[in-house]
């Protein structure tokens, strides 16, 4: 039996989060001076994360692994866990999501692990408003990794972006030019608030609505086909009559919780059930205690019956998480 919830939903996508740190601080993430990581000895060792996910491929039926952050590149051990997890029988499909920075030192070794894809995170391709927006001079290593990633064949690559106000809310048909041009499939996603700041604000946020009415006319886009779209969450369109296409993703505004079929392990084996869960259980500790891939599968299961049906982003009682998104994964 999957990771079934109460509401008739199966977790087939999971993601990991490999080390809550980053080298960037985006604003709609971290606070300048970061946040205080996690201690080495709470964070999953490598024997730890592939045991835990192969218990997720083998026995509870999922078959898509995503490794995020904080930033997964900056984990020693990616290139042997990546290998490891496209060993695992069946074969998941395995992406990264990351910031791009170290990518193109990395991409080919990731890619002889037999890494799949690769989502970067590239909210500008101006290189004042990325040092005002990730408060580091990144630019080029971003522009450089996703290069890489092109070339030894991580595709498609996947860009994501999330527009801020003030900041970079005018820059979409800029990114999406940028991406048709060098062929990566583009995204924008509503800022959720996920930041350990609290800077979210609803009034303020860029909404997807706001995204299609820049981009609608100059880029002549046309909905795909809704049938196809299955459960993803991105909100699709053909540019300029295809097969180019460009994601707008409504997390807030319009939210897909209906149809999720992801659940969330963080660096230090915490499973959680949504983004925006409130609670966590924790793997760890039966793992360390020499628990069998039956009882963690089952404790894996009986994670998933508080998975509520909704964020909940716009309730008035709405709380966010305790942890931010740096130490969730995206
Ligand atoms: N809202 C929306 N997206 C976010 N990301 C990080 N924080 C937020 C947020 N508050 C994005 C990153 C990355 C992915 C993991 O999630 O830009 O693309
Ligand atoms: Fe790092 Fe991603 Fe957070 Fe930016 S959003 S600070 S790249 S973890």
């Amino acid at each position: 039996m999957g990771l079934a919830d109460r509401f008739g939903r199966v977790a087939t996508d999971l993601r990991v989060s490999l080390t809550d740190r980053c080298n960037l601080r985006c604003t709609y993430c971290m606070p300048e001076e970061g946040l205080d990581w996690l201690a080495k000895p709470e964070l999953l060792t490598d024997d730890e994360i592939v045991r835990l996910v192969s218990v997720a491929v083998r026995l509870l039926g999922v078959h898509e692994i995503r490794f995020t952050g904080g930033e997964p590149l900056l984990r020693r051990g990616l290139v042997g866990i990546v290998g490891r997890t496209t060993e695992l029988e069946p074969r998941p499909q395995v992406s990264l999501t990351t910031n791009g920075i170290g990518l193109a030192r990395q991409a080919q070794a990731l890619k002889d692990a037999g890494l799949d894809r690769v989502n970067v995170s590239l909210d500008t391709i101006r290189p004042d408003t990325f040092q005002q927006l990730t408060r580091r001079d990144r630019l080029q290593d971003v522009l450089a990794g996703l290069e890489a990633a092109q070339a030894v064949g991580l595709t498609p690559v996947k860009v994501n972006a999330v527009l801020m106000r003030g900041v970079n809310d005018d820059q979409a048909p800029e990114l999406l030019e940028f991406c048709l041009e060098h062929d990566y499939e583009l995204r924008f996603i509503e800022q959720m608030p996920l930041d350990a700041q609290h800077g979210w604000n609803r009034a303020t946020m860029v909404t997807a609505d706001e995204i299609l009415d820049q981009l609608a006319e100059p880029f002549g886009l046309e909905p795909t086909d809704v049938a196809t779209r299955g459960s993803a969450p991105a909100e699709s369109f053909t540019v300029r009559g295809g097969p180019r296409t460009v994601g707008i993703i409504a997390s807030v505004t319009r939210p897909f919780c209906g149809d999720c079929d992801r659940v969330r392990l963080t660096a230090d084996g915490q499973v959680r059930d949504c983004l925006f869960a409130r609670t966590e259980s924790d793997l760890r500790t039966a793992l360390r205690a020499g628990a069998g891939d039956e009882e963690l599968a089952d404790r894996w299961r009986r994670a998933m019956r508080g998975k509520l049906p909704g964020h909940g982003i716009n309730d008035p009682s709405f709380l966010q998480p305790t942890r931010p998104m740096s130490a969730i994964g995206g």
